[in-house]
C-alpha cells in the first residue's frame, strides 16, 4: 500500500485552530484585546462595525512591533511571551499560545499599522486568509491599530451559525467587560457602529465597575480583602439585598484573567446562602493574584480555564473571604439596639449592682460566620442567649437589652417598648430610628434555625402522638420520604412504611396541627424534588426551610399577641443567627432613620 499520510498546509492548520480559538467575533475581541494589554497599553480603543461581522478594530499604545516581528506575529506558534515549556508554568501574560493572531487571518482580512515608540516609521501588513497580501513601511501612530474584516469570509458554515447581531454585540460587550474591568489602569472604549457604547477613563477597579455598571453600584459594592502565604483575593461582592434573578455580573479573574471556575463559583455563592433568595445570583468581581507556578492555564485553547495546584484551599480562603465581607459590611449597619431614653431611665432607677454590663473588648476582625453555635444560642431553648455578638457586630458597643427583655424580664421592662401594627409587623423604636418587623417572617426565621439545629442534632425535637394516620405518595414521592425518614425524625415525625407507597404517622412535631401533617409532608417533598440537584444544595438547609415555611402558613395572626409575647419574639430572633433574612431570602427586619421620619414632619 502505498504511503498516505501527508502534513497539512499552514492555511488549513490555521484554519483547524482558529475553529477552537474564533468562535465568533467576540473571541476575536478578546485575543485582541488582551494583545494589547500584554503590549502593556494604557489606552485601548475598539471599534465594532455589525457586531462584528464586518469589522472589529482595536487601536492600542503598546509597544507596538518591529517589521520583522509584524510579520512574525501571523505565524502559528510564534510569540514573544514564552519560550520554552517552564515558562508556562510561570505566564503573566494574557497570551502565550502564539496562535491568536495566525487563527484570525486564517479565517479573516486582515490588516495592521504598528510602530514601536522607538521607531520613525511603522509597518503596514495586508493578510488575507492566511495569505500575505502586502508588507510595507508607513507612518502611523505609536503602538499597533489592527483592524479584522468580514470575519469567517472563507468558512461560510460558521458565518451562517452566527446569531443575530444583537447576540452577537452582546457577546462583544460581555468580553470588553472582562478585559476592561479588570484593568482599570488603562482607558478604554467602545464604539459600535459609529457609536460610542464606552468610555472608561482610567482609574481604580471600583470606580472601573462603576463606569461599566452604572453609578447606582457605588452603593450597591462590599470590598473584599483577603491575603494568605500563597494568594490575595481583591475585588468586589454585590451586597446581598441586590442579588439578580439572573446569573449576572459574576466575575472572577486569576491573575487578571477571566476565568470559569464553577468550584470556586460554588465557594462565592455558597458564602451567601440563606442571604440571598435561592434562585438569586449574587454579583461578584473578584481576582486572585497567585503565583502562576501554583496554576496551571494551558488547559483550554479559550484560556479560560485554570487548575490550582491546591484548590481545596482557594476554595476555603475564598469562601472565608466572601463571608467576612459580607458579616463585616452588610448585616444592616443601620441597626443598633441602644435603648430608648425612657427604658435607660427605668433601668438606671434599678438598685446598684443590679445590672452588671457585659465586659466586651471589641474585635474589628470580628466575623460572626465563624462564631460556634453553643448551647445558649438555641432560639428555641427556654434562656435566651446573650446577643452580644450579634451586637458587637452592628454596633461594636453592648447595650443593656439582655437585661431588660431577657426571658425572666417583668411585664413594666417592655412596657410600651413594642406595638404591633395590623396584626402583621411589630414596630419598636432603636436609636437609630424606627424599626419594623414582619411577624410571620421573624417566626419563619425562628422556626427554620431551630429545625436546623433538630437536623443537626443539637436538639430534640418534641413529639405529640398521634393516632395512627395512613398517608399514601406516588412511587417517586415515597422514595423520597424512606430516603429522609431519618431527617423527618429529628423534626419530630415518627413514620413507618405501611405497603408499597404508603406510610403510617404515628407521631408529629409538638407544633403542628394533626390537619396540617400530609400539607408539611408535601412540602417537604416538593421543595427536595426541587433543590435536590442543586450545586448548594444541603439537605438540612431545605427540610429546615420547607418545614418552617409549612409551619409559617398555620401560624396563628398577632392579634391577640401581648407585648410581653412581642418582647419574646424580639429576642428570640435577635439570637438568630441571621435575624435579619428570612429563610426564602426576603427581609425581615427594616428601620426607617430618624432622619427620615424628620424629613416626613417637615411642611
Ligand atoms: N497589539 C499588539 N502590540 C504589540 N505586539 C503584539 C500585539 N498583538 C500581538 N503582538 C505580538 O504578536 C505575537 C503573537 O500574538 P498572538 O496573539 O498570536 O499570540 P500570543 O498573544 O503570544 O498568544 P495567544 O495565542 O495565547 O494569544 C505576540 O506574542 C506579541 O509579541
Ligand atoms: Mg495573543
Amino acid at each position: 500500500m502505498s504511503n498516505i499520510i501527508k502534513l497539512l498546509p499552514d492555511s488549513v492548520a490555521n484554519q483547524i485552530a482558529a475553529g477552537e480559538v474564533i468562535q465568533r467575533p467576540a473571541s476575536a475581541v478578546k485575543e485582541l484585546l488582551e494583545n494589547s494589554i500584554d503590549a502593556g497599553a494604557t489606552r485601548v480603543d475598539l471599534i465594532i462595525k455589525d457586531a462584528g461581522k464586518t469589522l472589529i478594530q482595536v487601536i492600542d499604545n503598546g509597544a507596538g512591533m518591529s517589521a520583522i516581528d509584524a510579520r512574525m506575529s501571523f505565524e502559528r506558534h510564534a510569540t514573544s511571551k514564552i519560550s520554552k515549556a517552564d515558562d508556562l508554568f510561570a505566564i503573566r501574560t494574557m497570551g502565550f499560545r502564539g496562535e491568536a493572531l495566525a487563527s484570525i487571518a486564517a479565517i479573516a482580512q486582515v490588516e495592521i499599522k504598528t510602530r514601536p515608540h522607538e521607531d520613525e516609521l511603522g509597518t503596514c501588513l495586508k493578510i488575507e486568509g492566511s495569505t500575505l497580501i502586502s508588507q510595507e513601511s508607513c507612518q502611523c501612530a505609536a503602538g499597533t491599530n489592527i483592524m479584522v474584516k468580514n470575519l469567517f469570509f472563507n468558512v461560510p458554515a460558521r458565518r451562517n451559525f452566527l446569531k443575530s447581531n444583537t447576540a452577537e454585540t452582546r457577546h462583544i460587550v460581555e468580553e470588553f467587560i472582562r478585559v476592561s474591568v479588570i484593568h482599570p489602569d488603562a482607558s478604554f472604549s467602545l464604539v459600535h457602529n459609529g457609536k460610542l457604547v464606552f468610555k472608561l477613563i482610567s482609574g481604580g477597579f471600583k470606580s472601573r465597575i462603576i463606569g461599566l455598571f452604572g453609578k447606582a453600584y457605588d452603593q450597591r459594592l462590599l470590598p473584599v480583602e483577603q491575603k494568605t502565604d500563597i494568594l490575595t483575593i481583591h475585588g468586589f461582592i454585590g451586597k446581598p439585598e441586590y442579588a439578580k434573578k439572573t446569573r449576572g455580573e459574576q466575575y472572577l479573574f486569576v491573575n487578571g484573567r477571566f476565568i470559569r471556575h464553577a468550584y470556586l463559583h460554588h465557594a462565592i455563592a455558597n458564602a451567601f446562602t440563606e442571604l440571598i433568595p435561592s434562585d438569586a445570583f449574587p454579583s461578584y468581581f473578584l481576582n486572585i493574584s497567585i503565583d502562576p507556578h501554583e496554576i496551571d492555564i494551558n488547559i483550554h485553547p479559550t484560556k479560560t480555564e485554570v487548575n490550582f495546584k491546591d484548590t481545596r484551599y482557594v476554595y476555603a480562603v475564598m469562601h472565608a473571604a466572601v463571608k467576612q465581607s459580607i458579616g463585616k459590611n452588610n448585616l444592616t449597619p443601620t441597626i443598633d439596639f441602644t435603648v430608648e431614653p425612657a427604658i435607660e431611665a427605668a433601668l438606671s432607677e434599678r438598685p446598684k449592682g443590679e445590672i452588671s454590663a457585659p465586659q466586651i473588648t471589641i474585635d474589628p476582625e470580628y466575623n460572626p460566620f465563624k462564631t460556634k453555635t453553643s448551647g445558649g444560642r438555641n432560639p428555641g431553648s427556654p434562656s435566651w442567649p446573650t446577643t452580644q455578638d450579634w451586637q458587637k457586630v452592628f454596633t461594636g458597643e453592648v447595650t443593656p437589652r439582655e437585661d431588660h427583655v431577657a426571658a425572666d424580664q417583668s411585664p413594666e421592662e417592655t412596657q410600651g417598648r413594642f406595638f404591633l401594627l395590623q396584626s402583621k409587623f411589630i414596630l419598636t423604636g432603636v436609636r437609630s430610628g424606627l424599626m419594623i418587623i414582619d411577624l410571620q417572617k421573624a417566626h419563619s426565621r425562628i422556626l427554620y434555625e431551630q429545625f436546623l439545629e433538630q437536623l443537626t442534632g443539637k436538639i430534640k425535637a418534641s413529639q405529640q402522638q398521634l393516632f395512627p394516620h395512613n398517608i399514601h405518595f406516588s412511587p417517586d414521592d415515597a422514595e423520597i420520604v424512606r430516603s429522609l425518614k431519618n431527617d423527618l425524625e429529628k423534626l419530630g415525625f415518627v413514620i413507618e412504611a405501611l405497603g408499597k407507597n404508603g406510610f403510617v404517622v404515628n407521631g408529629i412535631p409538638a407544633d403542628l396541627l394533626e390537619t396540617d401533617v400530609e400539607a408539611v409532608l408535601e412540602k417537604i417533598v416538593e421543595n427536595h424534588k426541587q433543590y435536590a440537584k442543586d450545586l448548594n444544595y444541603d439537605k438540612n438547609v431545605i427540610l429546615a426551610r420547607a418545614r418552617s415555611m409549612a409551619v409559617n402558613a398555620t401560624i396563628k395572626t398577632g392579634n391577640r399577641l401581648s407585648e410581653m409575647e412581642m418582647a419574646d419574639l424580639f429576642n428570640r430572633l435577635f439570637a438568630c443567627k441571621v435575624p435579619e433574612v428570612a429563610p426564602d431570602g426576603s427581609k425581615i427586619v427594616t428601620i426607617i432613620a430618624l432622619s427620615d421620619i424628620e424629613k416626613l414632619m417637615k411642611k
